[in-house]
C-alpha cells in the first residue's frame, strides 16, 4: 500500500482551522468541503483520459475527455458527508455509494446497517471517503464491503490519520492506496485520534 500525505501549502493552513477548537460549526463544515477539493484534486492526478473530436468556434479538434465510466465515491457515514461534498463540486457528474457502520459495544468490531452502491462498481475508479483513518476498522470494512459488490479499483481519503489505522488497514487491503492531508501521533484510549481534530461528525453536524 502507498500512503501520500498531500502536503500542499494550502490542504496544510486548511487543516489547521480544522483542528483549531475555536472553529464554528458552519466554518468547520466550509472548510471540509474546500479542503476535499483539494485532496479530490491529488487523489484524480492519474484518471485515464481519451482524445474526442470536438469543435472549437474556428475550428475541429480532438481533446480529452475522462475516459471510461464515471468514477464513484463512496461516503463512510456520516462524516464522509461533509468530504463528499467538495469532491461532488470536482466531479458533478460522479456516482454516490454510502455505507454506514456503527461498532458493536461488546466485540468493538464495525457493523454495517447501511450500505448502497452504484450498479458497475467494477468498471469504477472507487474513492472512499471518511475524515478519520483512526483505529482503521470501519475503512476496513467498508473497503471490503465494495470488494464484495466487485470493486477493484479502490483509493481512500482522509483528512488525518493514525499510525495505527495505518497499520490496520493496510495489513487488511494492501491494494488500496491512501490519500491523507496528516499522519498524526496515535490513537487515545478512546480510539480518538491525537491531536487530531475532535469529533468530525459532530463537529461537522454541530451534534456536540
Ligand atoms: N473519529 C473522529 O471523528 N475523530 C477521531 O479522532 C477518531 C475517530
Amino acid at each position: 500500500m502507498t500512503v501520500t500525505i498531500v502536503g500542499h501549502p494550502l490542504v496544510a493552513h486548511k487543516l489547521t482551522l480544522l483542528r483549531d477548537r475555536e472553529t464554528s460549526t458552519a466554518g468547520f463544515r466550509r472548510i471540509v468541503r474546500e479542503i476535499a477539493l483539494l485532496m479530490g484534486y491529488e487523489v484524480t492526478r492519474d484518471l485515464e483520459v481519451e482524445q474526442v473530436p470536438i469543435s472549437t468556434p474556428l475550428e475541429p479538434m480532438m481533446a480529452p475527455l475522462l475516459a471510461g465510466k464515471k468514477l464513484c465515491f463512496v461516503s463512510i457515514l456520516r462524516a464522509g458527508n461533509g468530504l463528499l461534498d467538495g469532491m461532488l463540486d470536482l466531479v458533478p457528474a460522479a456516482r454516490v455509494g454510502h455505507i454506514g457502520l456503527y461498532r458493536d459495544p461488546a466485540t468493538l468490531e464495525p457493523v454495517e446497517y447501511y450500505a448502497k452502491l452504484p450498479d458497475g462498481i467494477a468498471e469504477r475508479q472507487v474513492i472512499v471517503l471518511d475524515p478519520m483513518l483512526a483505529t482503521g476498522h470501519s475503512a476496513a470494512a467498508a473497503v471490503a464491503r465494495i470488494k464484495r459488490a466487485g470493486g477493484r479499483r479502490i483509493r481512500m481519503v482522509c483528512l488525518v490519520a493514525a499510525p495505527e489505522g495505518i497499520a490496520a488497514f493496510e495489513a487488511a487491503h494492501p491494494d488500496v492506496e491512501v490519500f491523507t492531508a496528516a499522519v498524526d501521533r496515535g490513537l487515545d484510549e478512546h480510539g480518538y485520534i491525537r491531536p487530531g481534530l475532535g469529533d468530525a461528525g459532530d463537529r461537522l453536524f454541530g451534534t456536540k
